[in-house]
């Protein structure tokens, strides 16, 4: 079946990415303008539709799932979503999470094979951390990535280093060593209203790794060959990862699908053509997706206006 998943320039699809809504709780500046819309809760696809839309993904070679948003803790049935994709042979389940309603989740979802959590942490100075989150929940987030630790949860920070935040590096790397996880700088992305401040706001990956060789000795850490990620191990033991999907774009070796919360299939983030796989039998999903594939873009998409909440982070 690889070989439908293969395509042209030799890029096979293993990883997908599943967004279980557009809502979310926060509205980071660079992600979502102060009163975004969000689509009915009615229009989104049911738990057993997830199940089988992604149960029919494996079966054609997708082998690595992760939940994504807007944010997706604030779907009801994310138990019910997590224990349903738990019972197909992925090697990998996990979920990208802004923390804030985190904590309740862990005990029942401690009992699934969901075992990675990536949580957003943009800044560890409660009055900057409500600037840029519009809102208030930097107590919340940091006690639910206590807790998930506590828990056995494999934890990763994400941060959006920008402007607004880059003096916080310090407090962000001391956050991430302290608690023995790993924390990846992610670059801000031409994408919906980051456009409008990007100019401004951007800061490259290579300008975080120049300040961390000033303080450290660091040495690179070898990762799988479609990680969108490259990573340092710093002489105090911290892994910083970094994902530079600007200055350093990635697409060559990209094994990514992603699957919005209508059922769209989508064969990259910057990628606006889509296919929908909602209530199609298991024979039609060989050329649909085939189709979806053929438009993965080889060289990266500049920019993309529609905002990436409405897509899945
Ligand atoms: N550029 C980079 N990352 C972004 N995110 C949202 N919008 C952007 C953007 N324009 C990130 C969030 C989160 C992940 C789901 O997506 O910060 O870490
Ligand atoms: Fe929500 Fe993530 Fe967008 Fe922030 S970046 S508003 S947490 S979806």
């Amino acid at each position: 079946m690889t070989d439908l998943m293969t395509d042209k320039h030799g890029r096979t699809m293993r990883k997908l990415r599943v967004s279980l809504l557009d809502a979310c709780n926060f509205r980071c500046t660079y992600c979502m303008p102060a009163s975004a819309t969000f689509s009915k809760i009615h229009d989104l696809l049911m738990p057993d539709e997830i199940g089988l839309i992604v149960s029919n993904l494996t079966k054609l070679g997708i082998e690595e799932v992760r939940l994504t948003g807007g944010e997706p803790t604030l779907r009801a049935e994310l138990v019910e979503i997590t224990e349903r994709l738990s019972e197909l042979p992925l090697k990998s389940l996990g979920l990208t999470t802004n923390g804030l309603l985190l904590k309740k989740f862990l005990p029942e979802l401690k009992k699934t094979n969901l075992k990675s959590l990536n949580i957003s942490l943009d800044s560890v100075n409660r009055d900057n951390f409500k600037a840029l989150a519009r809102f208030d929940g930097l107590v919340e987030v940091v006690d639910a990535i206590d807790a998930a630790i506590e828990a056995g949860f494999k934890v990763k920070i994400n941060t959006v280093l920008m402007k607004q935040n880059l003096s916080e590096l310090d407090g962000l790397l001391e956050f991430a060593r302290t608690r023995g996880i790993e924390i990846r700088f992610l670059e801000l992305m031409k994408i919906g209203v980051a456009l409008e401040t990007f100019e401004e706001t951007f800061i490259p990956a290579a300008q975080i790794i120049h300040q961390l060789r000033n303080q450290h000795k660091m040495k690179q850490v070898a990762v799988s060959v479609d990680s969108t990620a490259f990573k340092y191990q710093l002489d105090n033991g911290l892994q910083v990862g970094f994902i530079a999907s600007e200055s350093m774009p990635f697409c060559g070796s990209c094994s990514r699908l992603r699957l919005d919360s209508k059922g769209s299939l989508r064969s990259c983030l910057m990628q606006e053509n889509k296919l929908n796989l909602r209530g199609l039998s298991f024979d039609e999903y060989p050329s649909v997706v085939k189709q979806v594939i053929s438009l993965k873009p080889y060289d990266r998409i500049e920019k993309l206006e529609q905002p990436m909440y409405q897509i899945g982070g």
